[in-house]
C-alpha cells in the first residue's frame, strides 16, 4: 500500500467526528486529496479539498467520483433528528451502504466505518440493530480492509444541543475511570480521538479483514 498521494472519501464532514477527521485527513502527508460528500458546505478550504455536493437519496446517480483510495464514513443521525425509526433507518444504514458502495465502485480497497459499542445486527435494540446491519452489508461489500470503530458516548463541542448527551455526558466523565474490565467499551471518548484513530488505523495497519476497533484501541491508535 503506498502511504503517499492517496484520495480518501469522506462522509459526514459536517459533524462532530467527521469535521476531525477531514481537518486530519487535510493534514496527513499520506492523503494528496480529499473528496468530501455532504448535502451543505464544509466551511473549510483548502488544496487538497474537493467537495461534492449530494442528495443521498440519489447518490446511485452521482456522476462518477475521481478515483478513491479509502473511504471514511463519519455519518448517522439520531431517532429524534430524523423524525422516525425508518427515517433513522434510511441514513444510519441505507445512505453509509450506499457511500461504502459508491466509493468501491470508484476503486476504494479500504474503508473506516464510525459505529457504536454494542452495535449487533441481532440485537433487540432497534439502534444498535440497525448499526450492527450497516457493519454487515459494509463488510460484506468485498473491501480488502474494514476499520469498524465501536465508540461509547462522543465528547466534544457540539453546536447541536443534545438533551439526553448533555445530561449524561458529566455523569459518564466521573464514572469513566471506575468503568473496568468488560465495561471499558462503554466509557465516553473525545469525537477527536474517534477521528484520529480512523485515520491512523486505516493508514498504519496494512492487515486485511475487518478490524473492530473499540475504547482501548481507539485510544491506541489515537496517541
Ligand atoms: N453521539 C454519540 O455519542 C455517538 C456514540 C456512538 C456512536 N455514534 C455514531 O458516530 C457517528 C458520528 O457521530 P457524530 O456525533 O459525529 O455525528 P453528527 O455530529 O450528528 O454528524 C453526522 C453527520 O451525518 C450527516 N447527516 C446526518 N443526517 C444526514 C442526512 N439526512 N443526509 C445527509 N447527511 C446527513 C450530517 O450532515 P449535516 O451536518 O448536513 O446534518 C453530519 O455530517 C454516527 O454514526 C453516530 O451514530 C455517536
Amino acid at each position: 500500500m503506498s502511504l503517499q498521494g492517496r484520495t480518501a472519501l469522506l462522509a459526514g464532514a459536517t459533524g462532530l467526528v467527521g469535521q476531525s477527521c477531514l481537518a486530519r485527513l487535510l493534514e496527513h502527508p499520506a492523503y494528496a486529496r480529499v473528496v468530501v460528500l455532504a448535502r451543505r458546505p464544509t466551511g473549510t478550504s483548502h488544496d487538497k479539498l474537493q467537495e461534492i455536493r449530494a442528495d443521498f437519496d440519489a447518490l446511485e446517480g452521482l456522476t462518477p467520483l475521481p478515483p478513491v483510495d479509502d473511504v471514511f464514513i463519519a455519518l448517522g443521525t439520531t431517532i429524534k433528528a430524523a423524525g422516525s425509526r425508518p427515517a433513522f433507518y434510511k441514513v444510519d444504514h441505507d445512505y453509509v451502504v450506499s457511500v461504502a458502495k459508491l466509493g468501491k465502485r470508484a476503486g476504494a480497497r479500504r474503508l473506516s466505518l464510525v459505529s457504536s459499542v454494542g452495535a449487533d445486527s441481532t440485537a433487540m435494540n432497534f439502534y444498535l440493530r440497525v448499526k450492527g446491519e450497516a457493519e454487515r452489508d459494509i463488510s460484506d461489500l468485498g473491501y480488502e480492509c474494514v476499520d469498524i470503530l465501536r465508540p461509547s458516548m462522543l465528547l466534544g463541542d457540539r453546536h447541536e444541543h443534545r438533551t439526553g448527551e448533555a445530561l449524561a455526558a458529566p455523569i459518564l466523565r466521573a464514572v469513566s475511570g471506575a468503568m473496568m474490565g468488560p465495561l471499558r467499551v462503554y466509557r465516553p471518548i473525545e469525537a477527536d480521538d474517534v477521528a484520529a484513530a480512523m485515520v491512523a488505523s486505516l493508514v498504519s495497519d496494512g492487515t486485511a479483514g475487518v478490524r473492530v476497533r473499540t475504547f482501548d484501541d481507539i485510544r491506541r491508535f489515537a496517541s
